[in-house]
């Protein structure tokens, strides 16, 4: 019989019954590759042979305690972990090529073992000389991780049973070729039968693995949200190219909270902890500038302030162009939208640029506010007043809703001295805190009188 094909998406891992140009699940453009099927599902011979059996949930308490979480000693890791390792679990860490997963988990792989965990790194990108290079430029030469250069499954999974190690990090699980799978190495099919048997491997010996994934924009080598519903903990290291500070975002954890953010800074030696993000992307410019606005953002736990840049110019074009780095496109549009429509503000014939500087990427809502400042700040040509931060969520009626933690958020700023926060007001028993006092709120209920102010 000839085998059936089925068309999957690249990125998103979704598959389709014919080809397409854009894939419907994630939208992504000439991302659907012809891939022959996994048949997966137990031989026939195994069935019923070992029947699941059911426990009761105290039981299970009392029958083994959970094994301790491993720590690395890197504070910014170990946070976005939820606390340290935990034992057996499987992890994706994702991001562009050439970000820096390779360093981070080299470096990660050294600090484990320096706690006394048994690690292997296996690269199926660079031979184990240039793996032992870039160890000496980290200062880790003398690390005691075992180091493997493959790519063979069936090999490496012999080499993990016999090792026996804590943590097992693959860099990168595309180019893992597993023989069982007719389709070339960075195909969906491959990457999802690499991932599922080291994840399988993981649960049952006991060994931790992490699975590096590049993200890819397009063309025949799968992405790693294809296997994002396989690991227990997804992470994504991401930054501006140009810009030297790295961010590890935990989006899914089964082990602690997801959203937790791990800044690094990329020097000439490595990767960098900094421990203090909170005033690492404001740019120190006295004097406030038009279309410059500071919002008081939460990154997982903890407070952090950027600036929000806006520029708004005279187009030339007869469609005026909108930009946005570091906070999402519809986003903007949606904050244009409502100043026209709320505030009579127009944008048309005017080109709207916004970026978030250092390279930080700001996706809550509550940075709306900050958003609109910025721009009617530049639209206007007038500064915010100085010495003051913005933060609030703008809905589609032009309203303003408080955004979580205000207190956390004026703290922060009180810290770093600034004295004014433009905001709308949450609850009075929520500001109860002394944080209030260090600071003069400026709440405003809605957009236009914000505007009319
Ligand atoms: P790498 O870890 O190889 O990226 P990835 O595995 O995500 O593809 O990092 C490559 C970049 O990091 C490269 O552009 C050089 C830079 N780098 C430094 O700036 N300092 C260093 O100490 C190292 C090892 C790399
Ligand atoms: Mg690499």
């Amino acid at each position: 019989m000839a085998k059936s094909l089925n068309y999957v998406c690249t990125v998103c891992g979704a598959a389709h019954g014919k080809w397409s140009g854009r894939c419907d699940d994630c939208g992504a453009w000439n991302t659907i590759v012809e891939e022959t099927p996994l048949s997966v599902g137990p031989a026939s011979k195994s069935l019923g042979a070992r029947r699941g059996k059911g426990m009761v949930l105290t039981d299970l308490a009392a029958a083994e305690a959970p094994p301790p979480r491993s720590r690395s000693g890197l504070d910014e890791l170990d946070r976005v972990l939820g606390g340290g390792l935990v034992p057996a679990s499987a992890i994706l860490v994702g991001g562009d090529p050439g970000i820096g997963k390779s360093t981070l988990l080299l470096q990660a792989a050294a600090a484990f073992a320096a706690n006394g965990l048994r690690c292997i790194y296996v690269s199926g990108e660079e031979a184990a000389a240039q793996i032992r290079m870039r160890a000496q430029r980290l200062g880790l030469g003398d690390a005691p991780v075992r180091l493997a250069a493959e790519t063979a499954l069936r090999d490496i999974l012999t080499t993990l049973e016999a090792e026996k190690p804590d943590l097992a990090i693959i860099d990168s699980i595309q180019t893992m070729w597993a023989d069982n799978v007719d389709s070339a190495p960075g195909s969906v099919s491959q990457v999802r039968a690499a991932a599922h048997e080291l994840t399988a491997f993981a649960k049952r010996q006991g060994t931790s693995v992490i699975l590096v994934g590049h993200v890819t924009k397009e063309g025949q080598i799968a992405g790693p949200r294809v296997v994002e519903h396989m690991v227990d903990t997804v992470l994504y290291f991401e930054g501006e190219r140009g810009h030297q500070f790295r961010i590890l975002r935990a989006v899914k954890n089964r082990f602690g909270p997801a959203d937790e953010i791990g800044v690094f800074e990329m020097t000439g030696a490595g990767l960098a902890e900094v421990a203090n993000p909170s005033a690492l992307f404001l740019t120190d410019s006295q004097s406030p500038q038009p279309g410059s606005a500071v919002f008081a953002g939460i990154e997982g736990s903890r407070p952090v302030l950027c600036e929000m840049q806006a520029l708004v110019a005279p187009t030339p074009h007869s469609q005026p162009r909108r930009s946005a780095v570091g906070w999402d496109g519809g986003r903007l549009a949606m904050i244009l939208a409502v100043l026209e429509a709320r505030c009579a503000v127009p944008f048309a014939g005017l080109d709207v640029y916004l970026n978030v500087a250092g390279g930080l990427r700001v996706r809550e809502p509550a940075a709306d506010l900050a958003v609109a400042c910025a721009l009617l700040s530049a639209r206007e040509d007038v500064a915010l007043p100085p010495q003051s931060v913005v933060f609030g969520e703008i809905s589609l009626s032009g309203g303003l809703r408080p955004a979580s933690q205000t207190e956390l958020r004026l703290k922060e700023a009180a810290k770093l001295g600034f004295t004014t926060a433009i905001a709308p007001l949450p609850g009075r028993a929520e500001l109860a805190g002394e944080a209030g006092a260090a600071i003069v709120l400026r709440p405003f209920p809605d957009l236009a009188t914000l505007v009319g102010d």
